[in-house]
């Protein structure tokens, strides 16, 4: 039985009191939903959810990574500073990174690989743009962006991941995908997992993201291979977040 997850991407937003506003909201309303949580923040607040989320159930993570352990990287983070922090979590390969900073399946995979071995989680980030829906590519290309992730790893660290399929036209779009579309990729993502290591696609759990927000939550999340959140929008606003991690 896979425990479910919903972890909050806050992608370029906040400022320390807003955090602090933010963060204080969640822990007091967090119970026991059944739900592990988390939030992803930009850089600079890591020290902030130390200081603050320490001791609570409200995880914390980073939403990338260098491939670099140190050195002459200009403006990169590397695992270890993640992991001096506190980061359990570190998103790999979000659409945003992808498309922005031109991020490829392979060096997506690399951030994987030395993420593990910092002994930090991460949230690989899978999905497909509306023209390559329309042009019936969704499959060909989750596959191929989870496929570069599992070439690079052993099949004894594939149930140390978490996957998230989150379909580009989702995002931040209002435009939720339907459950059944949804679930669909879930179980054809479950699938492809299933190729390197059977007992490790059982034991993954795959998140949904793309307008994930209270009222939806519970659908999606009903879903036999969706296992979470990953939320962007709808993280930034305690009540909506606690709605979503309640709604499992
Ligand atoms: O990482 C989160 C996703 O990009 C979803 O963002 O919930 O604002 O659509 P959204």
């Amino acid at each position: 039985m896979r425990r479910k997850l919903v972890i909050g991407n806050w992608k370029m937003n906040g400022n320390r009191a807003a955090n602090t506003a933010l963060l204080s909201g969640i822990v007091a309303g967090l119970n026991d939903f059944g739900a592990d949580s988390a939030v992803c923040v930009p850089a600079p607040y890591l020290a902030q959810c130390q200081a603050e989320l320490e001791g609570t159930a409200l995880a914390w993570g980073g939403q990338d990574l260098s491939v670099h352990a140190s050195g002459a990287y200009t403006g990169e983070v590397a695992a270890a500073m993640l992991r001096d922090f506190g980061a359990t979590y570190v998103l790999c390969g979000h659409s945003e990174r992808r498309a922005y900073h031109q991020e490829s399946n392979a060096l997506v995979a690399q951030k994987a690989v030395v993420a593990l071995a910092a002994g930090l989680t991460p949230v690989v980030c899978v999905g497909e743009s509306l023209a390559q829906r329309e042009a019936g590519q969704t499959e060909d290309v989750i596959c191929a962006q989870l496929q570069a992730v599992l070439d690079a790893l052993q099949a004894e660290q594939v149930a140390r991941i978490v996957l998230a399929y989150e379909p580009v036209w989702a995002i931040g779009t209002g435009k939720t995908a339907t459950p059944q579309i949804a679930q669909d990729a879930h179980r054809f993502l479950r699938n492809c997992l299933a190729n390197k290591n059977a007992a490790a696609a059982a034991a993954v759990q795959i998140l949904y993201g793309g307008s994930m927000k209270p009222e939806n939550a519970k659908e999606l999340m009903a879903q036999p291979d969706i296992d979470g959140g990953l939320i962007g929008g709808a993280a930034l606003k305690a009540t909506d977040f606690l709605g979503i991690i309640q709604a499992v």
